[in-house]
């Protein structure tokens, strides 16, 4: 079982590539995304730790299984995002991604986190995205019609926590 020994350690920049060709291999994720993600992790190493924002990578001694980045967004009190999940395309389903989300939500908490929410998008692709978070205890909170593209719409996932 991966998640036995898994640990989860601060991503550094040159992590950066793997991490890249990582979310790239999902399939899930357009060019310009993962061109995006790339800007997110250099801007990260450059500044945004600073904000708050964290990036962990999951590893088992020398594998790579996951990483997640998320922060908290800007002008509010208590409220946290998560940007980006992702867990290499043959070690999916084995709960490797619950185990980071845990992470973000007992750390994003500890930090004074008040509720985390999680955009994505309502294609057919993302169905087994959407059923991940929905079955680790998010709700549906809202739906922005085609905010990524005509009929792609963006997907805004809610969860408390601390007692509301
Ligand atoms: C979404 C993702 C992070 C979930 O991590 P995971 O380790 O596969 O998920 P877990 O094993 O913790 O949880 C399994 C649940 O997630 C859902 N799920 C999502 N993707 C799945 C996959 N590829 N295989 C199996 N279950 C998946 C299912 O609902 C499953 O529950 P079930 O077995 O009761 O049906 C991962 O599958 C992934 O990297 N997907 C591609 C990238 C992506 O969509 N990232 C999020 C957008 S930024």
């Amino acid at each position: 079982m991966h998640q036995d020994n898994s640990e989860l350690i601060p991503l550094l920049p040159s992590h950066t590539d793997e991490m890249v060709k990582m979310a790239d291999e999902t399939g899930f994720f357009k060019e310009h995304e993962v061109q995006a993600l790339r800007e997110v992790l250099d801007d990260f190493h450059a500044e945004n730790h600073v904000y708050e924002h964290k990036a962990y990578l999951l590893k088992d001694k020398d594998k790579k299984l996951g990483f997640v980045y998320y922060a908290p967004a800007p002008m509010t009190e208590g409220t946290w995002q998560l940007w980006w999940i992702v867990v290499q395309y043959d070690l999916q389903g084995k709960g490797l991604g619950g185990r980071m989300l845990k992470h973000v939500e007992n750390h994003a908490r500890e930090l004074g986190g008040r509720v985390l929410f999680i955009e994505t998008s309502s294609q057919e692709k993302y169905d087994p995205t959407r059923n991940f978070y929905l079955k680790y205890g998010y709700l549906l909170e809202a739906r922005m019609r085609g905010f990524y593209a005509a009929g792609d719409d963006m997907m805004v996932y809610r969860k408390s926590l601390v007692p509301e």
